[in-house]
């Protein structure tokens, strides 16, 4: 949800810029920006578009600038044009700004500045600030005065935001301010970075501090100064990145999704590493959990209810974490979407356990559920005091910072805006809390706790069959779908959000349209959709549900749907009901959700590429949700 970045240094800012760009083009893709100081004016480039077309413009400029401001555009107020593009100036050309967030109250200021005299160009929120700032900048500014302006026009903003802003009147400084959206710096030698994600600066610098909300720093060449809102000056220390660059990099892959695709059994394989207790035995480790996710007891003893808020994928594997946690750990569980417990929360509970879950730890519903969450227990006593657990595989985030403890899924960055890897190790966080909490809770036997850990381990190995038998035969198979218009996903039990990721996974990169239903529910209305012209996915797995999954895949294959089915090898029966077959593993019921979504990734993937799409950055979507 746009990215920005800032350099100051001995580079030429141009050239980082756009390397930091390219990293951050994940966010937003609509439009993107460029803003330097060079002999005491700002030069500012603008590009409707993917950045090619930027970087096209650049080529014809020279500019040896060392300080300058980029921005990658996700539209929110204002169509994805040229004027709309950041960097925004004042009208004297002296300010330039990026903003990644929403300033709410934009209309208010627009028509105080417009009043005031002040002449808009874009329909955007982010032009009141560089008008702002502007008016708020003395006539002859001293060396503080930016800084200061800058202040004060953060104290006029609401919303959610991520500001970075140069003046030409002071080339040697880049202001940055932070508000509910990510920002971090980077330490170089005798050079600094900003930006909404490490993924900017990695190939610079692993040295990295994050923004927290309410935060305001000044980079110059000589270091960084940061500020609290009040401006009182802050002691900050960067952090060290375990980073390497290969997470940013596609490796000879066409796609970052079908390299974050196939990198899932290493996934899965890192977590079983981080929180699976080697050579735990039920007889001779009776008495340490097998799991161990560091969970402090005042966190997860005692709860009786756990309530999650997730979006988009998260949510769809938080439908199965809720499975999970109620057959294997016995706990009640309740799955919302963030956008709407925020405003409509369920009743407060006692002993109850938050959850959020995210990808990027950045998403704005998420996090507002979860302070929602924190503000209305604040101050509670134990049993109804506020407990919140994070997963995510960002543990430099925000989610990381407000929650109580998170379970790092150990996938890493994802850069394709599809989430593949992110989903399945969020699975595996699943998994490990719903058996550390069983073994706390004594609700399974120690012996089935081990047989489902057995099994965890067998999952990187037999995802690694499905991509290297199915990869190829799926791909084929995608070509038959290059007109299709429709496809209905079908699961039940366990295995029903893995339909509904099928079809969002369809869906956001191929642009057909694609329901995911429990497949007893469709013959109460979706029925009604299907001929030969809507290809019908049943996710077909050992299982309570199996033979009730294939009599409704028989009353689709009567309407005419080419039956496609995710059934393991041996699986006779599903054999001879489905027109196409995707073969999986056989494995345990409540293991199958991470067996079965592999081949619905793939197919995915295939139908979108073939059909020439930008997989990695389909129209409209962002990676990192963080407006509401
Ligand atoms: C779909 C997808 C989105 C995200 C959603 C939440 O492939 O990636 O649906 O799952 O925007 O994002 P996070 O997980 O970052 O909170």
């Amino acid at each position: 949800m746009c990215g920005i970045v800032g350099y100051i240094g001995t580079q030429t800012a141009t050239d980082i810029l756009i390397g930091g760009l390219e990293r951050l083009e994940y966010r937003g893709y609509d439009s993107a920006g460029i803003a330097t100081v060079l002999e005491g004016k700002i030069e500012c480039t603008r590009a409707k578009g993917k950045l090619h077309n930027l970087r096209e413009k650049l080529e014809r400029e020279v500019n040896p600038s060392q300080i300058g401001i980029g921005h990658t555009r996700w539209a929110t107020h204002g169509k994805p044009e040229e004027h709309n593009a950041h960097p925004h100036m004042d009208a004297g050309g002296r300010i330039a700004v990026v903003q990644n967030g929403i300033i709410e109250n934009y209309q208010e200021l627009r028509e105080e500045l417009s009043d005031k005299g002040y002449q808009f160009v874009s329909e955007t929120d982010t032009e009141v600030i560089p008008h702002l700032i502007a008016h708020l900048l003395p006539q002859n500014p001293q060396y503080d005065d930016f800084l200061q302006a800058m202040q004060k026009a953060i104290h006029r903003l609401n919303g959610a935001f991520a500001i970075a802003v140069i003046c030409a009147d002071y080339p040697d400084e880049i202001i940055v301010a932070r508000n509910q959206a990510p920002l971090i710096i980077g330490f170089g030698q005798g050079e600094f970075f900003c930006a909404s994600d490490v993924t900017a600066v990695v190939s610079h610098t692993h040295a990295v501090l994050s923004l927290e909300n309410g935060e305001i720093a000044r980079l110059t060449p000589l270091g960084v100064e940061v500020y609290d809102f009040d401006l009182k000056r802050l002691r900050k220390l960067p952090r060290t990145l375990d980073w390497n660059l290969t997470t940013v990099e596609k490796q000879g892959f066409r796609h970052f999704m079908l390299k974050e695709i196939y990198e899932q059994p290493s996934v899965v394989r890192s977590c079983l590493e981080t929180y699976v207790q080697a050579n735990w035995h039920p007889q001779t480790n009776s008495d340490s959990s097998p799991i161990d996710l560091g969970l402090a007891s005042e966190l997860c003893d005692n709860v009786d209810y756990i309530q999650i808020v997730a979006c988009g994928t998260s949510w769809n594997a938080s439908m199965v974490g809720k499975y999970l946690l109620e057959q294997v750990a016995g706990i009640p569980t309740m799955v919302q979407y963030a956008s709407e417990f925020r405003y409509s929360p369920s009743p407060m509970l006692a002993n109850t356990l938050t959850i959020g879950v995210t990808q990027s730890g950045e998403t704005a519903d998420t996090l507002a559920a979860l302070e929602m969450e924190k503000q209305r227990r604040m101050g509670l006593e134990f049993p109804y005091d506020a407990r919140i657990l994070g997963i995510t595989n960002r543990p430099e985030s925000t989610l990381a910072h407000m929650v109580d403890r998170i379970i790092n899924t150990q996938a890493g960055i994802e850069i394709g805006v599809a989430a593949t890897k992110s989903f399945t190790a969020q699975l595996m966080g699943f998994y490990f809390l719903a058996l550390e909490l069983a073994y706390r809770r004594r609700h399974l036997s120690l012996d089935k706790i081990e047989g489902l850990i057995k099994g965890l381990g067998q999952l990187p190995g037999q995802i690694e069959l499905i991509l290297e038998k199915q990869g190829t035969q799926i791909e084929e198979l995608a070509h038959d779908f290059m007109e299709t218009q429709d496809f209905i996903f079908l699961g039940r039990g366990i295995n029903f959000p893995i339909a509904l990721e099928g079809a969002l996974k369809l869906k956001e990169i191929s642009y057909i349209h694609a329901e995911g239903y429990p497949a007893g529910e469709m013959k109460h209305g979706p029925i009604a959709l299907l001929d030969a012209k809507v290809p019908v996915v049943a996710i077909a797995m050992p299982g309570v549900v199996h033979d009730k999954v294939l009599s409704n895949a028989q009353e689709a294959k009567a309407r005419d749907a080419r039956l496609i089915g995710v059934t393991p090898i041996d699986d006779t029966e599903a054999r001879s009901t489905f027109d196409d077959l995707l073969f999986v593993p056989h494995v345990e019921e409540l293991l199958s959700p991470i067996i079965a979504v592999i081949p619905l990734q793939l197919l995915a993937y295939h139908i979108a590429a073939r059909r020439g799409l930008d997989v990695d950055q389909p129209r409209n979507l962002a990676k990192s949700v963080t407006v509401e």
